[in-house]
């Protein structure tokens, strides 16, 4: 039983560390040290890992290795080891090593659409529909995400409503889920619950996860908020690694170990081992050469 009957007891927790977290890091990681975090947070029992991203590497070069990557990790039954994919040569690529599964990625602004995938809203649809075939062809779960869904760096604030289509539309796509991506961080309670409002008279709640970058600090009352809405899937970046490269000034995802703490507070399972989660982040963060970015880690480190 969560500790408040508002809330969901049991949470699925989305690790984008790998690929959120460490696509904006400037420091190219190795793929053998990328297999490595994988590997460590799938044995701290989170089970479903966003492991790298099939993208132009001229755009996102951190994520060149992403092929290696999932020729290398050791897998485990019971983990998701997903791709995002913004196009068919990226589909194809993904599908090429095994990924579990994909996702397509758009937003709710137009201007973040063009910086990001270099299309209009309208187009980024056309260039999804073949790969939702394809996926349904060879019987690949596809996620949609929507970015910037309170606030855009270059259209400013996003109208619910204007979420609520672009949401709807992936689903009806077939995305089996819609991730809210709040990619620069803006949202507070009353803005976050009132998009979700908006979205959830579209998509079912319980098919929308939340996914917070904590820019302003607002990520975990955001997620509070979001579960007492409703939703039981929230994303997040072990060590609150990485930012968006086309949003400036974005920072990290919200951190999974702050996230767990706050969940374990709140007697709500994840199936995940804290202190293995700890490490993990620690781990990579080492390799980065800083601390993680992550309130919880950097108290328990002191303790
Ligand atoms: P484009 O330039 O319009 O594409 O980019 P194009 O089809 O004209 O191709 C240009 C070049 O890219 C060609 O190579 C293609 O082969 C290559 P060239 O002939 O110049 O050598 N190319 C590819 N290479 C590898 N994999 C591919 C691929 N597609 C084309 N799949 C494109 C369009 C979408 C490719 C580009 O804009 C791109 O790669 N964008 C990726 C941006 C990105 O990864 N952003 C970060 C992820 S989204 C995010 O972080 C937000 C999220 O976390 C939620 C949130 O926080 O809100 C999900
Ligand atoms: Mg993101």
């Amino acid at each position: 039983m969560a500790d408040n009957a508002s809330l969901p007891t049991q949470v699925k927790i989305v690790e984008v560390g790998p690929r959120d977290g460490l696509q904006n890091e400037k420091l190219q990681i190795s793929a053998e040290d990328k297999i490595a975090l994988i590997e460590q947070l799938a044995d701290a029992g989170v089970s479903y890992i966003e492991s790298g991203s099939f993208v132009s590497p001229k755009w996102v070069p951190q994520m060149a290795t992403s092929t290696d990557v999932f020729n290398g990790i050791s897998r485990k039954d019971a983990v998701t080891y997903a791709a995002l994919t913004p196009n068919m040569k990226g589909f194809e690529a993904a599908m090429a090593v095994n990924a579990s599964e994909v996702a397509i990625f758009g937003a709710a602004s137009e201007a973040f659409s063009q910086k990001n995938i270099n299309c209009s809203i309208e187009e980024s649809l056309q260039r999804f529909e073949p790969i939702m075939a394809a996926a349904k062809a060879a019987n690949i779960p596809v996620r949609g995400y929507v970015s910037c869904v309170v606030g855009c760096p270059y259209d400013g604030f996003i109208e619910p409503e204007q979420v609520a289509m672009v949401a709807e539309k992936l689903y009806k796509m077939g995305c089996y889920e819609i991730s809210l991506g709040d990619t620069i961080g803006v949202g507070t309670p009353a803005t976050v619950t009132k998009m979700i409002q908006a979205v959830s008279a579209r998509v079912p709640v319980e098919k929308l996860a939340v996914h917070f970058h904590d820019t302003y600090g607002q990520a975990l009352t955001n997620i509070y908020s979001a579960l007492q809405a409703g939703v039981m899937v929230v994303d997040s970046a072990i060590a609150g690694l990485g930012g968006c490269p086309y949003a400036k000034g974005a920072s990290g995802n919200v951190a999974t170990e702050d996230v767990l703490y706050m969940l374990n507070g709140l007697n709500i399972d994840t199936g995940i081992d804290f202190n293995k989660l700890l490490a993990a982040g620690w781990y990579i963060s080492d390799k980065l050469g800083k601390a993680p970015v992550s309130k919880v880690s950097t108290a328990y480190k002191a303790q």
